[in-house]
């Protein structure tokens, strides 16, 4: 089996980090997204992976995953010049996934426990297509499928506006060559994209089967500013371990604190879970649970809580920043007096600079 990540798309409902850096490379616990999913699939024992990136994306995936390997798994990169929909991705790969099974996954998704269980079920099932589907409140934004009660999909929509069922598609997918033609059968939706719910569609009404799985733990659909967050808090609560390389002096740290080679902590209380980069700067600071930083970060006289704050950035003087994603490079000021609000929550793209009351 092969597996196909789609890792292009533009990401706008992530602005304004995404004008500058893929979604797919944002971090969630101790990686980026997308190193989660590649690490998903190498657990599942596939070793042919194709990435599907934009010409925007591209570069930076690239340098981000560095070699063209992750454990035993090759990596190809194809390129999609629009993002002409997720059956569309399938299309412009043909190329790379020739006949083969294969695994497809949203690059921007993750799963509890990964997709092993779920590649393994499919090998012993003789279906022409799997799904992965987790109930939600509010089926509408999604892919929706109806299922029988042994599990086989009997109809799918996309985003529907008045679903039947609340069983939604997250973003796994195992597909046998059968789809390409399902594929070719399949016209653009009313957003103008190839959607692969339709073409799934396509595939019942050629008489194929789809088979079902219900994902019992938590699904991560990282779509927007305050969903980057969640899944971190999520990420970090489920895999955080404590593990200190970098130096504390007279500091204290707390649980489940992940710290990094080269980080050094000052004056400073940690509590878990979180994760500190390396090279990271930590003085006379709180760190609050659920707080991801990464490498080459500052924080000075400040107390930072369930937050993600990229690479290279500097946190002075704040008295308690909070629920906030900052972009790389970016600087955050306060004045040091009492005279602000108690808490500040912000999302700052790379490169920002704010000098605040707080
Ligand atoms: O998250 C689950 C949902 O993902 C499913 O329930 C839907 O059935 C499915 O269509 C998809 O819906 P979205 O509208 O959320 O998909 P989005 O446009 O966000 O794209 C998902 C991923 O695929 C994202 O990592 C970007 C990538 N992508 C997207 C498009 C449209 C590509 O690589 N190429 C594309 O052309």
């Amino acid at each position: 089996m092969k597996a196909l990540v789609l890792a292009a798309g533009k990401g706008t409902r992530l602005r304004p980090l995404t004008h500058t850096l893929p979604k797919h490379l944002l971090p969630v616990g101790n990686k980026p997204i997308l190193l989660h999913v590649l690490d998903y699939i190498v657990e599942a024992g596939i070793e042919d992976i194709g990435i599907v990136v934009s010409p925007d994306t591209e570069p930076h995936i690239r340098e981000a995953i560095g070699e063209q390997r992750r454990g035993r798994a090759s990596i190809e990169f194809i390129r999609q010049s629009e993002p002409g929909g997720l059956a569309h991705a399938v299309q412009i790969a043909e190329g790379f996934l020739d006949d083969s099974e294969f695994l497809m996954f949203l690059g921007d998704n993750l799963v509890q426990n990964g997709v092993k269980e779920f590649v393994e079920a499919f090998y012993v099932s003789a279906c022409d297509a799997s799904i992965l589907l987790k109930e939600v409140d509010d089926p509408r934004p999604f892919g929706v499928a109806d299922v029988d009660a042994s599990g086989k999909v009997t109809r799918m929509l996309e985003k529907p506006k008045e679903p039947k069922s609340n069983l939604v598609v997250i973003g796994v997918y195992i597909f046998t060559s059968e789809i390409h033609k399902a594929i070719a059968r399949t016209k653009p939706s009313w957003r103008g994209e190839l959607e692969i719910t339709d073409a799934m569609q396509s595939l019942l009404e050629m008489g194929k089967e789809i088979r079902s799985c219900v994902l019992p733990g938590w699904w991560l659909d990282i779509g927007s500013n305050q969903g980057l967050i969640e899944a971190n808090r999520v990420v970090l609560d489920a895999y955080s371990e404590r593990d200190i390389k970098g130096k504390a002096l007279n500091s204290r740290i707390e649980g489940r604190v992940q710290v990094e080679e080269g980080a050094r902590i000052v004056n400073s209380l940690v509590r878990g879970p979180a994760f500190i980069a390396t090279d990271c700067q930590i003085v006379n600071s709180t760190i609050a649970p659920f707080t991801n930083i990464r490498a080459g970060t500052v924080v000075e006289n400040s107390s930072v809580e369930r937050s993600v704050i990229l690479e290279a950035c500097r946190i002075a003087r704040v008295r308690s920043l909070t629920d906030s994603v900052i972009g790389r490079s970016s600087t955050l000021l306060g004045f040091g007096n009492d005279t602000g609000p108690e808490k500040v929550s912000v999302c700052l793209g790379d490169d920002s600079k704010i000098e605040m009351e707080c």
